[in-house]
């Protein structure tokens, strides 16, 4: 029909169908990528010796070709343990304490872009869209420019950008803002993200606002604009309703009996605000004691990332933490806090969703959160829980009918706990219509093509006067 293919590159490919989803960004692409179909050019999760001189690897589903490539030992230590996750996620969270930097990990992840590059240009005809994902990536399109690629390339990120004050502290950020500026469009989750992204340009780089969306620095013209991602919401509507998510949503019932149920589904990541989240529930059991013995909280918190550090002492933390509240405020047949590390089908947690009154999303800073829009998507309209959402989520913008947050005070959750829980079945209905409607508005299909079409419109050219 005269579309032109559209080529994803990240760094986890798939999987197209429900399991085993890690996180956002292969839940929004995939729903995507599933109704245009295209190339999907990333990592196949695997090292091997010859890491990204490895032969590509192509999966084919329905009209999407999954192509993938290895890492070695040394790629994979380098680029996605050491920069992506010890220096570039940390600090795009605002986490500028737990950022480490080294000129060996920098090295490698340049390298491995060019690599990646190198391997996906001979795939590529002038007339592909070419969209990049996420931190793992900024180099990318700027390595395809060399490798002669002259088509479009837009380029979108999943987790937040940092305000330059922080950003700043990063050894290459220069280097990485500038590669930014190779791709035609740059999209972000929220609006504080594209200002931080245009605030770096301007005070750092010396760049020129154009208009409110376009920014010129030396030669380049960049267009940055607001995608939030979104969730294939009908499709998800109808998981809720699926035999493996009413098996789920029954046991969880089941089990909870006369008691409140409150959810939490996150990778276990420090971004998460997980601590902050179990001390706010201990607080709802010390200040609102009514609750004891009548609400459960369950945390499914898969193992992410847990060969660095940071994430070995949140597990212990985390553990440390549920295990002091069971042992203050157990009693003989109640046990106020579960938490899990094992994942569930997309299926199964919406059943999961489904039998909670209340679900806790209360990152201490996230892009845009999925979890959020799809515990709404999940909900039974009779009977409709409640979203305690933090302030700091990307999702906050389109889902002002939640409960709204501030992570880091202990009082604030334990309070907005305690009104959701207490919330009469008119508010509850009332605030869950409104953020119905906003994820159906905002779904990833609307996400994809608002992307693609400001990319195929982005004007690159410079200015009359320029
Ligand atoms: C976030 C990132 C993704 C990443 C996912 C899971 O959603 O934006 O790029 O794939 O986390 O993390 P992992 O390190 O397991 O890929």
């Amino acid at each position: 029909d005269g579309q032109r293919r559209l080529v994803a590159v990240s760094n986890r490919v798939g999987p197209l169908n429900d399991e085993g989803k890690a996180g956002g960004l292969a839940v929004g692409l995939s729903d995507a990528l599933k109704r245009r179909g295209g190339l999907w050019f990333g990592w196949s999760g695997d090292t091997s010796e010859q890491g990204t001189f490895s032969e590509a690897q192509t999966e084919v589903q329905d009209s999407v070709s999954m192509t993938t490539i290895d890492m070695n030992q040394e790629e994979l230590e380098g680029f996605y343990f050491g920069y992506a996750n010890r220096s570039l996620w940390p600090l795009l969270h605002y986490r500028l304490d737990l950022a480490q930097f080294d000129r060996q990990s920098e090295r490698v992840y340049r390298s491995v872009n060019q690599r990646f590059a190198a391997r996906l240009a001979p795939l590529l005809d002038d007339d592909d869209i070419v969209w990049v994902h996420d931190y793992h990536f900024f180099f990318l399109g700027s390595e395809l420019r060399q490798c002669g690629f002259e088509g479009r390339i837009g380029f979108f990120l999943h987790i937040p950008f940092c305000p330059p004050e922080i950003f700043t502290a990063l050894p290459a950020s220069h280097d990485i803002v500038r590669a930014m500026l190779a791709y035609d469009l740059v999209g972000f989750q929220t609006d504080t993200d594209r200002r931080n992204f245009l605030a770096f340009c301007i005070r750092e780089l010396g760049g020129q606002k154009l208009s409110d969306n376009r920014i010129r620095v030396g030669d380049r013209v960049v267009t940055a604009r607001v995608f939030p991602i979104g969730i294939d919401a009908p499709g998800y509507e109808r998981f809720a309703v699926s035999p493996e998510a009413g098996e789920h949503e029954e046991m969880l019932r089941d089990i909870a009996g006369e008691r409140l149920q409150i959810v939490g589904v996150d990778r276990m990541d420090y971004s998460k605000g997980l601590v902050e989240r179990f001390r706010g529930f201990e607080r709802l059991l010390e200040d609102y004691p009514e609750n004891r013995g009548n609400v459960q909280f369950l945390q499914v918190a898969p193992l992410s990332r847990s060969e660095l550090g940071a994430y070995v002492e949140l597990r212990r933390e985390l553990e440390e933490l549920a295990g002091h509240i069971n042992g203050r405020f157990a009693t003989l047949d109640w046990t106020p806090i579960q938490i899990m590390t094992r994942g569930f089908t997309r299926r199964a947690l919406a059943g999961i969703y489904r039998a909670a009154r209340v679900c806790l999303v209360t990152p201490l800073r996230d892009g845009m959160n999925l979890v959020a829009k799809e515990f709404v998507a999940a909900q039974d309209p009779d009977d409709p829980g409640v979203l305690v959402l933090s302030r700091f989520a990307g999702a906050r913008a389109e889902l002002p009918d939640a409960l709204i947050v501030n992570p880091y005070s202990t009082d604030d959750v334990a309070s907005a706990l305690q009104r959701a829980l207490t919330m009469p079945f008119d508010e509850r209905k009332r605030r869950w219509e409104g953020m119905r409607e906003a994820v159906f508005a905002g779904t990833s299909e609307i996400w994809c093509d608002t992307f693609i079409e400001a990319l195929e419109n982005a004007d690159a050219s410079l200015p009359e006067d320029a």
